[in-house]
């Protein structure tokens, strides 16, 4: 049984992160994402929203599980008992950021190795924080994330009457 987790801040998660879950199943038997803090981070929605619309999201998927850990995301791999760290990696610009990451995790946990997928090139351009904004704007963000996110968006910000469905 070869286990991953994909950890993130999940905030909210899109329909590029799904696509990266999807890929890690073709090459693990279980991938667990992991809804982990990134002290950068002040998240828009709280834990436990992101962790329900996340289990909402891979309902249909038994090989995922999902959970939320407030420590080094290594010490939840361990124990997990998962080889793998999955990330996304969109373009060249996210490369720096993820490889210190990556490495970093390598020195703390040898024996877990990092390994980076692609998202579907529909994909590139997104991002939680393109999807907060234009949320906020009440823009539609239907066909970027699950159905379940794009509710609780507009119930935080309604919809402008001329919102385009993108
Ligand atoms: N589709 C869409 N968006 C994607 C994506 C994809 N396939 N892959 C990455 N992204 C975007 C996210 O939407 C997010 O966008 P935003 O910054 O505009 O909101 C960004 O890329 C990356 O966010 P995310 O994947 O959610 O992760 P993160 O970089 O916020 O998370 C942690 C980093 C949580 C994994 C990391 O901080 C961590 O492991 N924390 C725990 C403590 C620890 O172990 N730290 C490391 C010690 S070296």
């Amino acid at each position: 049984m070869r286990k991953a987790i994909y950890p993130g801040t999940f905030d909210p998660v899109t329909n590029g992160h799904l696509d990266i879950l999807e890929r890690a199943l073709t090459m693990f038997d279980e991938v667990c994402m992991l809804v982990a803090k990134n002290s950068r981070k002040e998240p828009m929605f709280e834990e436990a929203e992101r962790l329900e619309m996340i289990r909402r999201a891979v309902e249909h998927e038994a090989r995922a599980t999902v959970e939320s850990f407030q420590g080094l995301t290594v010490d939840f791999a361990r124990s997990y008992g998962a080889v793998a760290i999955i990330r996304g990696l969109r373009a060249v610009t996210d490369f720096e950021y993820e490889m210190q990451i990556a490495l970093m995790n390598r020195k703390l946990a040898p024996s877990v190795n990092t390994v980076f997928l692609m998202p579907h090139d529909k994909y590139t351009y997104l991002s939680s924080s393109i999807i907060r904004e234009l949320a906020r704007h009440g823009q539609s963000v239907n066909g970027f994330v699950p159905d379940t996110v794009a509710e609780a968006l507009e119930q935080k910000y309604p919809l402008r009457q001329q919102s385009q469905r993108l």
